[in-house]
This record gives C-alpha cells, structure tokens and sequence, in this order.
C-alpha cells in the first residue's frame, strides 16, 4: 500500500469531481461549522437550501450569537434535532467571549465548545484551517473499511478511534481538507453503502476489497 500515491489519487479525484457545494465557496471557519453542524443528520440535497437561508440571516458569527433564539429556532424549522442550533448559538457565543470572535484552532479549544464532537472538530479544523485532523463518520468509516479491508463493527462506538487512529498516519499532510472531503466525497459517489462504483473509483487499485471482490461484505455493522 503506497501511501503517497493513494493520498494523491484521492486528491486529484476531489479537486476535479466535487460537487459544487455552497459551504466549499470559501473556507471561513464559521461557514464550515454551520455546514458540518446541518449536515450530521441531514442529507445534503436538504441541507443546501437551509444553508444558503441561513448564511443570508446570520452571515457571521457574530450575527448567530446576537441573534434572538426564536429567529435561529425559525431558520431551522424542517431540519430536526434543534438542539444543534440551540448547542450552535451557544458555543459561537462563547466563541465571541473568550477567542474575541475567532473559532479557536486547536483540536483542544474547538471539542471545548458545545456541540462541537469529534467529528465536527477534525471537519472543522482540516478543511478551515488545514490541519491534519481525522473527521471520521459513517461514510468515512465504509470508504476505509473497504479500501484497507478493517472488519471491525462500525456500529460500535470505540471503532471510530480506530479510523481515527489510522487516519493519523494516512492524511495528507499538504492538504488535509481535500484528503478529508475526498473521503466524505468518494463515499457519497462512488463508495456507497450498496453496490459501490468500484469502476469508476480513483484508488480502485490500492484497495484490497476490491483486490479480493469482497467490497460488498464491507463494512461490518451489526444492528444495534
Ligand atoms: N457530509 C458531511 N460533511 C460534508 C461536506 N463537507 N461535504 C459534503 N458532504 C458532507
């Protein structure tokens, strides 16, 4: 498994295959956060839309803090899970208060801030501030599953430190976000849970399901 030629087919693949996606406009931390924040339980075609009313109400975030809740509450309406937006206003609150109105850049700082889990603070960091953070979720956790043949249980908590672990060692370290976004891209394209594009896939030939046919058993998730 040649690391640097992976990191690199997946690179290319990203910078020339991904979907124009209104929160890739620009790399403003905030814009990141929100985009991260709607799209943990949200699909992406349901989420633009809300994302680009969102950014008109609360351009910055210092707009989100200052905002009354019942305004935040009504540009969430038909998302779900309003504790997101709630845990949002909060953490961008204490965001103005002690980081003067910065998102703070370290892995510390950031998993401080309410809301603001695992996932959301490797997303946040690589992709804004280009750090080599893992951002492992469930589509994370299918693309390297089959691309490093990992049969341990996706549905089990402490199978993310795993990926996570992993991860370390295999992000680019020159472009942590395209690296990260590559994942989260290859797995809603190509990678997908049912009957993967393996033909299509950019790094078909360093993976070792597709090597063994066997792409289709992974990943393992029991039912919960
Ligand atoms: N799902 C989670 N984060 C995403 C992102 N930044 N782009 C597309 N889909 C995503």
């Amino acid at each position: 498994f040649n690391i640097s030629q992976f990191q690199q087919d997946l690179i290319n693949w990203f910078k020339e295959n991904q979907r124009t996606l209104p929160w890739r406009e620009n790399k403003d931390p905030y814009r990141v956060w929100v985009s991260e924040i709607m799209l943990q339980q949200t699909r992406v075609d349901t989420v633009i839309p809300y994302y680009l009313n969102f950014m008109r109400e609360f351009p910055t975030l210092e707009d989100l803090a200052y905002a009354e809740e019942d305004r935040i509450l009504k540009a969430w309406e038909g998302l779900g899970y309003y504790s997101r937006v709630r845990n949002l206003q909060t953490a961008v609150r204490e965001v103005v208060e002690e980081y003067n109105a910065a998102v703070p850049d370290t892995l510390k700082e950031i998993s401080a801030l309410k809301g603001v889990g695992p996932y959301t603070a490797g997303a946040i960091l690589s992709i804004a501030y280009a750090k080599p953070e893992p951002a492992v979720d469930g589509n994370v956790m299918r693309v390297l599953s089959r691309v490093l043949e990992i049969d341990e249980d996706i549905a089990k908590a402490k199978t993310r430190k795993t990926f996570e672990a992993i991860i370390y060692d295999l992000i680019s370290k020159e472009d942590p976000s395209s690296f990260n976004q590559g994942l989260m891209e290859l797995g809603a394209l190509i990678c997908t849970p049912t009957s993967p594009g393996c033909l299509l896939c950019p790094v078909r030939e360093h993976c070792m399901a597709y090597n063994k046919g066997i792409q289709d058993t992974l990943p393992v998730k029991s039912k919960k």
